[in-house]
């Protein structure tokens, strides 16, 4: 949608790519909270020139002046979030922005990828389980229940960290202080309690938080809707998308990994009628 108000989307040079990413930066907050505030039946809100992203982001969602704590955990987010090496929705961007493509295609790309339940729309997921659990007392159930059915528990395990996320680690301390502020210690409590017992059954096999899963209570007790979690994230890994997209166009070579036919060989063609 942003491509389409630039005139410059099909120039091809460093600059043209750079202010690109520059672009999807500045009005990706403003899309996201004006989304909202409108499907809520509300006005748009500009965003203000001299505040940071989380200020102003939180500023146009709400339309006052947000608290210091919540700006503060915003902040520490969208920098958490901001790049993490070469995760699924970045390998998207390189695939795509690889083939000469230009800013724009490869971060939608990249969103594409995002929204999937094992990447970032594992946040969105981390909280409907936890609307879904009938309070604290029934966590131990719930997460035997799901175990011993072989269904994941989302927030939980990573393709690279074997040991938890380091990013979980310091969500979780904003994850308490902001859940009691907010009253919603009991989310935080159930998620505690969630992360102990997943701790016993799967623990040793490596599977322990990563970042959705203390995101997702922090994000709610902000009062920020369940659907805005992952576009929250994606706000955020823009800059890591664009970073690595710039940085492949230094010195690009099209990523095209090939395939091993494990099928039949000398197969005559039958056609569709006569199958
Ligand atoms: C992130 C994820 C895709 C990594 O996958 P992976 O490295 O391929 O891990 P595997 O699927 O090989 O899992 C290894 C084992 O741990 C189990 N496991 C992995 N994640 C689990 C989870 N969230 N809950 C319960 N068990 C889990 C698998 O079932 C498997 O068990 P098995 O050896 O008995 O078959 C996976 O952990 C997952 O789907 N997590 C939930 C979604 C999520 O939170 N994604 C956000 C990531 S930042």
């Amino acid at each position: 949608m942003i491509a389409t108000y630039d005139a410059d989307c099909d120039v091809q040079s460093r600059e043209a790519e750079e202010s690109k990413a520059i672009r999807v930066l500045a009005a990706s907050p403003t899309i996201i909270a004006n989304f909202d505030r409108l499907r809520r039946g509300l006005d748009v809100v500009r965003p203000s020139q001299d505040d940071s992203v989380a200020t102003s982001f939180l500023r146009m969602l709400n339309d006052e002046e947000p608290g210091q704590a919540t700006t503060k955990a915003l902040d520490v987010c969208l920098i958490l979030h901001a790049d993490h090496g070469i995760n699924a929705s970045t390998f998207a961007t390189m695939v795509a922005i690889g083939t000469e493509s230009d800013m724009y295609s490869a971060i939608t790309a990249a969103i594409g990828t995002l929204r999937g339940p094992l990447h970032g729309g594992a946040n969105e997921r981390v909280m409907r389980m936890l609307q879904e659990i009938d309070g604290l007392d029934a966590v131990e159930d719930f997460v035997l229940g799901r175990l011993s059915r072989k269904e994941k528990v989302p927030g939980f395990g990573h393709r690279v960290y074997k040991a938890i996320d380091p990013r979980a680690t310091y969500l979780k301390t904003f994850a308490e202080s902001i859940a009691t502020e907010t009253g919603n210690l009991e989310l935080f409590k159930m998620s505690r309690k969630i992360e102990e017992v997943m701790e016993g059954q799967v623990g040793a096999k490596g599977i322990h938080p990563n970042v959705d899963f203390y995101s997702a209570s922090t994000y709610f007790s902000m009062g920020m809707a369940i659907d805005l979690f992952t576009p929250i994230f994606a706000m955020s890994r823009n800059a890591g998308w664009a970073a690595h997209a710039l940085e492949r166009l230094e010195d690009n070579r099209l990523i095209r990994p090939r395939c091993q036919y494990t099928g039949p060989h000398g197969a005559n063609y039958v056609p569709p009628a006569d199958r």
